[in-house]
């Protein structure tokens, strides 16, 4: 079972709540991979993809929002994230991967590295408070 940590929270609801969806389908995925159902595994992982899409339109719209400096950085990220995922995909329809460790990829690898990226965006709109802006 993954969970987000406290560390993690951004303190923006919508975001937060949108995160916390990400983990939930990663936890479903966790579940069918102990299945070892590949087809819901595979249903799953386009859930997966599809709210990481959506999630990174309506983020990356907030950031244009914010004037955050680094938005095409940022921006750059998530769409690297989305070639990892679906090169993942790819793989495991290919038989070139096995079932155990596409949960733990997709929370390590994937949700981690996006949630660390989303760390910045909201440290830097803490400083620019206190900087009065
Ligand atoms: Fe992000
Ligand atoms: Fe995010």
């Amino acid at each position: 079972m993954y969970a987000l940590s406290e560390a993690m929270l951004t303190g923006v609801p919508q975001l937060d709540g949108e995160h916390q969806d990400l983990v939930l389908c990663i936890n479903r995925l966790e579940d069918a991979e102990r299945n070892g159902d590949l087809a819901e595994v595979l249903r799953l992982l386009a859930i997966f993809k599809s709210g990481l899409a959506e999630h990174f339109a309506r983020e990356e719209a907030y950031l244009g929002l914010i004037s955050f400096p680094r938005l095409d950085a940022h921006a750059k990220h998530h769409s690297e994230t989305i070639v990892a995922l679906e090169r993942m995909v790819e793989e495991l329809q290919a038989g070139a991967s096995i079932l155990g460790e596409i949960a733990a990829q997709c929370f390590n690898e994937l949700l981690q590295a996006v949630l660390l990226m989303d760390m910045q965006v909201i440290n830097w709109r803490a400083d620019r408070q206190l900087a009065g802006a």
